[in-house]
């Protein structure tokens, strides 16, 4: 069935090249379709292109397709485009003209805008409470282990002290700009664009007010060529959020595996989060979090992609965009999988207390020393010679006690601001508005 039927048949190559992975895709797509055809169905009647009974049937037949979806028996059948035209066709099988006239002001094109624009509303939900998990674990750690010394290093050569609770708490306050972020992307994509149709609007009254109310948006996308032209950049400004999002975990990932190396021995997993080797009996290897660091580090490739995939099209639909869905909308899941079995190692991660005594790490201390001398009254330059002449003689002996007080600084975490931080974060994402519109549109009126 094709919703652009003008009687003669496509050539079967054409059908399935062009089709693609739609049939697939649009799964993740269903139930927002189903919600934004009923918002535009309810806006339909008010402007007496439907009547109110034909509005009621097609509301009750929307909500039945939506409960198929929800228990996961909803498909796109053979000969069926998209997720568009498969619910067009369950509709009108079941009520015949009426179904036929959901479609009326509307285009595949603002209603694909649409559905990407909910999904991806709601997996920015996901991700947000995903995220604000890892970050309550990572600050768990920091506070239990916030008097445990470490080596700080620049260049990869040891260099001041620092502590596990400098450590995890770092990536926690890197997750709250993550989320800033991404609140950004998320009030770019809570913008309705239905209504824009083909992307030059629509000779009927369309009340676009309406449908931005009821689906519970922020705002609309005003200008109709605007609203298509947002066909890639939403996915865009999100993925780069994403991508802020993988960027701070594939760098804590890749510390766990420099960390775990023998040569470093800072944390260790226990056994059974490790994997083995099939001839070094003596293995246990972080493949966990190396695997983590290849998808969020794959995940950063996304909106490059995106910018190659649109960069040269000017305004306007064109079926390119449609394999954007290929690369954006599985991004989530995977980020979500790895910010999972990454909390799960993190709770079950030990620190070596002691690492500060091993001898190697002795020159930690040297900016220590160099700081003691100047408060009691060396100038900076010259105490810093005399430490440093201390190191070449090997004379060297580090005081080793630390006192560092300033905000940030691994004697005074701030983990209450930085949990403030994220605490303000959190609350200024409005998902609940979101839920709201979506239980009224649900519910028969
Ligand atoms: N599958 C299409 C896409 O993702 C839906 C829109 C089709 N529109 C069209 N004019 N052919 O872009």
């Amino acid at each position: 069935m094709k919703l652009w039927d003008k009687g003669t048949a496509v050539n079967a190559l054409i059908e399935n090249f062009t089709v693609g992975k739609d049939r697939e895709l649009d799964l993740y797509l269903a139930k927002f379709d189903v919600l934004g055809s009923i918002a535009h169905a309810r806006m339909l009647a008010t402007i007496d292109l439907l009547t109110e009974n034909e509005l009621s049937e097609l509301q009750a037949e929307l909500v039945e397709i939506y409960r198929i979806i929800e228990k996961g028996d909803f498909r796109i059948e053979e000969g069926v485009e998209d997720v568009h035209s498969q619910v067009e066709l369950m509709l009108t099988r079941k009520l015949g003209d009426t179904g036929k006239k959901i479609h009326s002001g509307r285009s595949r094109n603002d209603q694909v805008l649409l559905d990407l624009k909910l999904f991806t509303r709601s997996e920015i939900q996901k991700l947000v409470s995903a995220v604000s998990e890892l970050f309550e674990k990572l600050m768990a750690k920091a506070e239990a282990n916030k008097q445990y010394l470490m080596p700080g290093y620049t260049h990869l050569q040891v260099a001041m002290p620092s502590s596990f609770g400098l450590w995890f708490s770092a990536y926690a306050e890197s997750l709250v700009d993550d989320l800033v972020l991404l609140q950004a992307a998320f009030r770019i994509t809570n913008q309705n664009p239905l209504g824009s149709a083909a992307g030059y609007g629509s000779s009927f009254p369309l009340n676009r007010q309406m449908t931005t109310d009821l689906l519970g948006f922020e705002s609309m996308n005003y200008n109709v060529i605007y609203a298509q032209m947002g066909r890639g950049k939403m996915e865009k400004t999100v993925a780069f959020a994403l991508s802020s999002v993988a960027a701070t975990i594939s760098k804590f990932a890749f510390d766990v595996c420099l960390f775990m190396s023998q040569n470093f021995g800072f944390v260790a997993l226990p056994d059974e989060l490790t994997t083995g080797s099939s001839i070094m009996p003596h293995k246990k290897n972080p493949d966990v979090f190396e695997l983590v660091r290849s998808h969020c580090n794959k995940i950063q490739a996304i909106p490059y992609q995106i910018s190659l995939m649109t960069n040269n099209l000017p305004s306007g639909y064109f079926r390119d965009l449609q394999i954007l869905k290929e690369v954006f909308m599985p991004a989530f899941g995977e980020l979500l999988d790895c910010i999972s079995i990454v909390g799960f190692a993190i709770d079950q991660m030990s620190v070596n207390k002691d690492l500060l005594a091993d001898d190697r790490y002795k020159y930690v201390f040297s900016v220590e020393d160099v700081n003691k001398l100047v408060q009691q009254g060396v100038p900076f330059r010259d105490a810093y010679k005399m430490i440093g002449a201390s190191i070449n003689a090997g004379t060297y002996e580090p005081g080793r006690e630390i006192n560092h007080t300033h905000e940030g600084s691994l004697g005074n975490l701030c983990l209450e601001q930085i949990s403030d931080r994220m605490k303000n974060v959190i609350q200024s994402y409005d998902f609940r508005n979101i839920e709201k519109a979506f239980e009224w549109l649900l519910e028969q009126h």
